[in-house]
Formats: C-alpha cells, structure tokens, sequence
C-alpha cells in the first residue's frame, strides 16, 4: 500500500474512461475540490485521464497537472497515480485494469456491475491478496448508498430479505405502460429515442442488469459466493398493457424486481416482473427512479430512494469511494472494513433454491374458449393441484373466439402451477399460452425459513 502522508502532498487519482459517469465524476471533482479537501482534511487531484475517444477528451478542461494517457497500462504503472477509477464498463480491459492496478499495490474503484456479478470472485479475492482497497458503491442503485449501509450500518443485523426496482429503464417503460396503456414496443423505441434507453437495451429489459445488481447485493446481504448463471431472470419484453389493466383492477402495480431471501440452508434470488400492492412502497417509484427494501432481523424494514444511474448520481458514489480509498492512501492504512464487509475468507457458499421451490401468490390469464364449462374446468385442474383460487374477474367477449379469464391464487409452488399450465395450456379450453405474474408479498416479514 502506498503511503503518501507528506504535508499537502495531493492523493493523485486516475480515471480511466470519461464517458456518462467518467465525466461526471470529473464535474464532482473539480466543482467540489474545496469542500473535498476541507472534508478529507487534504487534496485530492486529478493525477490522470485515459480515454479512448479523442473526440470526448477534445471537449474537457482538464486541470494542467493531470497527465492525459493514450494506454491504460501506462496509467495504472505510474507511480504517480495512487489510485484508480475503472470507468470504462464491460469486461475487458475492465478485470484486467482492476486486476492489473491492484497487483501494482494500488486501491481501486469501479462502477461495473457485470464485471463483478461475473468475475467478483477473482476480483474481491485479488484486492484481498494484495491488501488494498476496492470500492464499487455504483455498481448498485447509482446514487443511492446501499452497499454502504449493508456493509457498515447494518453490519450487526441479519438481512432476511431484499427487493430492489434496480433497473431504472424497465421501470420507466412499464411506468409509462401503466399510466398510458402503451405497448411494449411503442415505448421501448420512444424512450431509445430521447436516450432513457440504450441502442441495445437487452441488459435493461431482459433483466440481466438487475441479475447483476441482485447478485452483488445478496452476496454481500448474506455473505455468500452467488453463481450469476443460477439466477433465474425473467424481462419484461413480454408484458401486455391488458394485463396491467388487469392488475390495477385487483390493485396491483407491475414492477421488475429483483429479490433475495434468506431460507437459512439456502438463498431464493430471482428476477421478474412481479405485481405489488398499490398501497406499497415499492409500487409508487415511477419512471427512471430505483429504489430498494430491505428486511433486517432487528431493524425491520428500511426502503432506499434515489437516482439509480446518470452521471452526477452515479458520480457521487463514485466520489464516497474515492474519497474513502484517498484516505486508505494518505495514511498508509487500508479500510477498516473490508469490501464486502466481511473477510474474503469469512464467505460460506449456500445453494440458491431452485425457481420450481419458491411459494408465491400468481396473476394468471387465460384465453379461454368463450364456452360454457371453461371456468369449471380450469378450477378443476388448479384445485386437483392443490392450488386456492383467491379471485376472478372475467371480461369482454370475443377475441377471436376467446376471453380473457384472470384468476389470481392463494400462495402455492411454482411447480403446482407449472403443472397445473402444462395441461390447461394443451387443452381445448384456452387459445394461447396462459400469462403468468407473480404477485408478490412485500410485507418484509422477512423469511429464514
Ligand atoms: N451510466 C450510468 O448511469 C451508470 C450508472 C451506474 C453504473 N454505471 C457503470 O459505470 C461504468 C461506465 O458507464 P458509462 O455509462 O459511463 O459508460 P460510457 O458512457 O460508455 O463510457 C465509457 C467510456 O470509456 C471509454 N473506453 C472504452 N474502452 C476504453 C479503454 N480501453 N481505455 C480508455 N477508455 C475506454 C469509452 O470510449 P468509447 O465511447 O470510444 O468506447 C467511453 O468514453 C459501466 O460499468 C456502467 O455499468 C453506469
């Protein structure tokens, strides 16, 4: 670990990618310079930039000591920057940057969470081995402090449960699918076009970005390796404005969560889009806006709002690792916490349940043949299951030959109503494969069990 404690000797960060979030931590830098030096009780500088789109580097005004590199390496092996800020997202160069300025005895910071929901295991187990910092406070919620508060101020309690609107493009979309009764598709390209969502928005509607995110936070709520490629992770592509109007009439709201609960021997962590009480919290965070619950043992339930992504939000995260890894720097001592709040070797792997285990209440639609006998018939084939019809609502005539028949359920397994669809979707009774939501509890009971 570096030492830099000389009189006004500045800790020299490096930044390496100026894009959305890179250009906005520079902003935080220079307008806030005063007050970081007054909070961090010395100066922090821009030691360092590399870029490479030389056009975004023509447009910056750069402070004059900082050295504009054109290769990362050269950056992370000078010993003048004593810190690096990974910023340039994906996977590689990204692990081999972190792995690389680590191995150089240098603190890191990053904002990417596919790169530790893929490569955490290597990566938090490098930083341990070579005894220095690593902060990746953005790589969750953007701007809101999350990974902080479970990693330091409910460092004493047991995390039971965690549900997160965590990815702020799927929100918006179904925000506005809900308000307007827009398709799916109309609101994807509208929200292409004015930049809420990406060219290729896989990662935010396919759920795989809230995989990320629920990864990183379940390992670090229950202190257990999580295995990305054994979440299972459902989008939103698929979502009807029929069915919305359907749950608003049973008073739901449609959000994609992502969820970790805690059954002791082992972890339910997933991913889909699950109806939630209007009157709850969760279901009033609209448009780009995250948010996440959480159950502790002893605290209760604690709900975190705020900006989940953006260059200035996600650029104050960055800031509070920075700042907190400078001081790692100045002093010549590490953190007193570790990254994910308790020792590397302290992890004690436990299986994730699979999706046919969990117990969940179900919104289920049926196209059923508009015939006498349906209904009978499809609450046949759920009671034979085992399963409780809670209520129904049974509408419209005639879309080509058939009727929307919502059925909500009382709590039963995935694998009862799997079974259950299995046979109604190959009888004669419905005209296409019946529509599944689960309907989720957000009473933040909390599980263990
Ligand atoms: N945007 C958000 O709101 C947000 C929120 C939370 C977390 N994050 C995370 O933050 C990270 C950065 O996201 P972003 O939105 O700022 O991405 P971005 O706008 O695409 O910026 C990345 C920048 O890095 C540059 N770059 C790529 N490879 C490089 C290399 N080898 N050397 C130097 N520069 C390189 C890119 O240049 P080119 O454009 O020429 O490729 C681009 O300017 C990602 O991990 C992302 O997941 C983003």
């Amino acid at each position: 670990m570096l030492n830099q404690n000389e009189k006004n000797a500045p800790v020299r960060v490096g930044i390496i990618g100026l894009g959305t979030v890179g250009q906005g931590f520079l902003r935080l830098l220079l307008k806030n310079q005063g007050l970081i030096r007054e909070r961090l009780g010395f100066p922090l500088a821009l030691g360092g930039v590399c870029e490479k789109n030389p056009e975004t580097l023509k447009g910056l005004t750069l402070p004059p000591e900082c050295v504009v590199y054109r290769e990362w390496k050269e950056m992370v092996l000078d010993p003048r920057i004593s810190l690096v800020v990974e910023l340039v997202g994906g996977l590689e160069p990204a692990r081999s940057i972190l792995l690389e300025a680590m191995k150089a005895g240098k603190s890191v910071v990053t904002a990417n969470k596919a790169l530790l929901a893929r490569h955490g295991e290597e990566i938090f187990g490098a930083a341990a081995s070579h005894g220095v910092d690593l902060g990746f406070e953005a790589s969750v919620g953007g701007g809101i402090p999350i990974l902080r508060t479970l990693r330091e101020s409910l460092a004493g309690d047991r995390i039971l449960r965690l549900a997160g609107i965590i990815n702020g493009t799927a929100n918006y979309i179904l925000t506005r699918m809900s308000r307007e009764g827009l398709e799916f598709e109309t609101v994807l390209s509208e929200a292409q076009r004015h930049g809420y969502a990406e060219s290729d928005p896989t990662y935010d509607i396919d759920g795989i970005d809230s995989a990320h995110k629920i990864a990183i936070l379940a390992t670090m709520a229950f202190g257990s390796p999580v295995n990305l490629q054994e979440i299972p992770v459902e989008g939103i592509r698929q979502i009807k404005p029929i069915d919305l109007e359907f749950g608003r009439e049973f008073g739901y709201v449609l959000k994609l969560l992502g969820i970790a609960v805690d059954h002791g021997d082992s972890l339910d962590i997933r991913v889909h889009p699950s109806f939630l009480p209007e009157n709850s919290l969760l279901s009033e965070v609209d448009g780009v806006f995250n948010a996440i619950e959480l159950s502790g043992q002893a605290l209760g339930p604690l709900l975190l709002y705020g900006r989940g992504a953006g260059g200035d939000p996600t650029a104050t995260a960055v800031m509070g690792d920075v700042m907190e890894c400078a001081r790692g720097v100045f002093h010549g001592a590490r953190a007193q916490v570790p990254a994910l709040g308790f020792p590397f070797s302290g992890r004690i792997r436990r299986p994730l349940r699979p999706i046919s285990a969990i117990f969940s209440e179900y919104y289920l639609r049926f196209m059923a043949q508009d015939q006498p006998g349906t209904l009978s018939y499809l609450a046949g084939i759920l009671g034979d299951r085992g399963i409780s019809i809670e209520s129904v609502i049974q509408k419209g005539r005639d879309r080509g030959g058939s009727v929307p028949v919502v059925v909500t359920t009382h709590r039963a397994t995935e694998s009862q109503i799997r079974d259950s669809l299995a046979i109604i979707d190959a009888s004669h009774h419905v005209t296409e494969k019946t529509v599944v939501i689960r309907i989720e509890d957000v009473s933040m009971e909390g599980s263990l069990s």
